[in-house]
């Protein structure tokens, strides 16, 4: 194993790149290797052995170009398969998962909103982690359609907008005042998001604990990219690239696979 692999990230789409960009922006001096399985999005909606076949696969392709961790940029993923990687691999595999444990710590109204996939907020490890919080209200909803929407490009569409309000407006008349994103797709509705719901809810996304998790996970097993040789970052999707390049301002490698 050398310093020089790339860090692994996979998502099923494009939505991960919201981790990516936060690991890149605190680590550019690591190479990084990115696989959007957009051909299966949304993963939500799968049973949790074929997001695990999947999760495998994924990571059996970055394995194969030498990732020297696993970064699992998907909650959906995280929630249902982290375990299995875990236990079948040894290299160190970091997910990501709801950030509940800080809206529960912060929230003054004692009620908190998540919006995440059918398949995160059915899982075995988002239940576990909710029952540490009994005294908050966690209000959950699932957001039907949002992935596939960002996945064909239409952030800023008027169904987009109707399936928001109707997703977050029932969470502002119960009154949250923290709003967790459990998807890394969501980052992406920021902006709509804002237009809907009032200032005083604050929006948490884990983008940045993931990165400082990498950055920590790197720093323990000595596998921090130590030469001052340029980084390269490479970008693998099995769809059309158009809107995954297209997030990334069309400055990066993107390379169309059938994988
Ligand atoms: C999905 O593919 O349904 C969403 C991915 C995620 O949960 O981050």
């Amino acid at each position: 194993m050398s310093n020089e692999f790339p860090l692994g990230l996979f998502d099923s789409g494009i939505g991960g790149t919201s981790i990516w960009k936060e690991i890149h922006m605190l680590l550019p001096n690591e190479n990084t290797i990115y696989l959007a399985d957009s051909k299966n999005a949304p993963y939500g909606l799968k049973s949790r052995d074929e997001i695990i076949e999947l999760s495998i696969k994924n990571t059996e392709f970055l394995l194969n170009k030498n990732a020297k961790i696993i970064v699992v940029a998907c909650n959906t993923a995280t929630t249902n398969a982290i375990k299995e990687l875990r236990a079948k691999y040894e290299i160190p595999i970091i997910g990501i998962e709801p950030a509940i444990k800080p809206a529960a710590n912060l929230s003054k109204t004692q009620t908190i909103g998540i919006l995440a996939t059918k398949g995160t907020l059915n899982s075995d490890l988002f239940h576990e982690k909710i029952s540490l919080y009994s005294n908050i209200k966690i209000i959950e909803q699932i957001g039907h359609g949002l992935v596939q929407l960002i996945e064909n490009g239409d952030i800023n569409s008027a169904e987009m907008s109707e399936l928001l309000e109707s997703y977050l407006r029932p969470m502002v008349d119960q009154n949250i005042d923290y709003l967790v994103l459990g998807c890394s797709h969501y980052p992406y509705l920021i902006p709509q998001i804002k237009n809907i719901i009032p200032n005083h809810i604050k929006i948490i996304d884990s983008g940045e604990a993931v990165a400082k998790q990498t950055k920590k996970i790197l720093e323990k097993y000595n596998l921090l990219k130590t030469s001052r040789s340029v980084s390269w970052q490479k970008f693998y999707t099995n769809t059309n690239p158009h809107v995954l390049k297209t997030i990334l301002n069309h400055e990066k490698t993107v390379i169309e696979k059938d994988f």
